[in-house]
């Protein structure tokens, strides 16, 4: 698997480095290759953004260590909280980190040496923003909720619960969930009224993999819900006719031996891969539910649908990183993708207390970036931005299924464009 590392980069680099809006002029420069450019540019962006950012330090669980509740690399693991004040001071959002996932032994070594797999390289403060915003014009439900960001460095989506001796290697996933919403419980959480599990990406598959057990954690009068942003990766046919996503997810499942670890609902009737797949998943949760995701989701167009290892002529490159470059039937081909995932949502949003937002656009991660979760001209779907969105489902305001007609038809959209 030479492409992983380009997977994690692409993944890592998201948001932060190669992302240039359509349209926009503030190109930050080409994809980087390396995890520690990565992290040098994020923190440079970080010195050089806004002044106003609300920047939260990182807090090591302690309690982790002698429950083997550790990272890759055995390292504790972490979170960032930001507490809430005012109507807020006994509400709780938990924002799971996303970040891609490793699926063999060799990415995973590698991992060690990253954020994403060890809390000796996570950076020590971060920029809160979007749905983690403490600013009521750019966050306006959750601001002053108390909001925590738990960093992501087992790889696997927060499950897993095995070890490799040889290699020096921890897949303690679930013992990371387990130890930290304890000590998130302890200090306050406990108590909370309203509460709220969301994660982006990796993160926003973890958000429906734990939102279950994320209910089970408070009494039955606390009102509690889930928002998966990003996190509905489809089980999807590559262009080449083969199952790329499926083929990485299928050496997720194996190298953290999750077997014994995903719902045992999915497992009585399907394989394990297919259990790490949201579409056999979402229907099943009992607990509310919101899916928040582009229909054209960046990161699976470029790592599930056209990854380099089924484009091998590279005719998908220059589509694939441009929307604007792909000619009609590299149009159709998405139209079917988004169509499978419309279809994959289905049955979920039958269900009252859940709720949809799709949005015809070229992204990914809509809820942890101000200028997609609520700006001036951020995305929307029936006149309401994501935020707008996901607060009135959330208080229960109104039904929330957005679901948008096919590409082209949105205009406010924030694609992502790749150089
Ligand atoms: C679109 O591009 C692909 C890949 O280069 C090519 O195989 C296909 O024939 C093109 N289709 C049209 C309608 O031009």
């Amino acid at each position: 698997m030479k492409s992983v590392l380009r997977i994690a980069a692409v993944l890592w680099c998201f948001l932060l480095c190669s992302v240039v809006r359509s349209g926009s002029s503030d190109g930050i420069g080409k994809m980087r290759d390396t995890d520690e450019e990565i992290s040098l540019l994020e923190s440079q962006l970080m010195v050089t953004s806004s002044p106003q950012l609300l920047m939260v330090p990182l807090t090591l669980i302690q309690e982790a260590g002698p429950k083997g509740a550790v990272c890759l690399d055995g390292t504790l693991p972490g979170y960032h909280l930001h507490r809430g004040s005012g109507s807020g001071a006994n509400r709780w959002l938990i924002q799971l980190e996303g970040g891609g996932w490793c699926n063999t032994r060799r990415n995973c070594i590698f991992r060690k040496t990253t954020r994403r797999g060890s809390s000796n390289y996570m950076e020590k403060v971060l920029a809160f923003t979007g749905i983690l915003s403490n600013k009521a014009n750019e966050n306006p439900d959750f601001y002053n909720w108390n909001r925590v960001k738990l960093r992501y460095c087992d790889g696997a989506s927060f499950t897993g619960d095995s070890q490799d001796e040889s290699s020096k290697l921890y897949y303690r996933g679930h013992r990371i969930w387990k130890e930290a919403m304890k000590e998130l419980l302890s200090i306050g959480m406990q108590q909370a009224e309203q509460a709220l599990l969301s994660g982006c990406s990796a993160g926003g598959l973890a958000s429906i993999l734990h939102c279950d057990q994320f209910k089970e954690l408070f009494p039955a009068t606390t009102k509690v819900k889930c928002l998966s942003d990003a996190g509905m990766f489809m089980d999807a046919v590559d262009v080449s006719g083969g199952h790329s996503l499926r083929n990485m997810f299928q050496g997720v499942v194996t190298i953290h031996n999750l077997k014994t670890e995903l719902s045992s609902a999915c497992t009585n009737h399907l394989d394990p891969t297919s259990c790490f797949f949201p579409q056999n998943l979402v229907s099943g949760i009992k607990t509310p539910m919101f899916l928040l995701n582009a229909a054209y989701d960046a990161w699976q167009v470029q790592e599930s649908l056209a990854p380099p290892s089924a484009d091998l002529t590279g005719s998908w490159k220059a589509c694939k990183l441009d929307h604007s470059h792909c000619n009609s039937s590299q149009i159709q081909f998405f139209q079917n993708f988004r169509t499978q995932m419309v279809d994959a949502v289905k049955s979920f949003s039958a269900s009252t207390h859940n709720g949809v937002f799709i949005n015809s656009c070229f992204a990914h991660c809509q809820s942890e970036r101000q200028d997609t979760w609520h700006a001036p001209d951020s995305p929307t779907l029936y006149g309401k931005t994501v935020a707008e969105s996901v607060g009135d489902w959330y208080f229960d305001r109104t039904t929330v299924k957005a679901i948008d007609c096919p590409y082209p038809c949105d205009k406010t959209c924030h694609d992502l464009v790749f150089k």
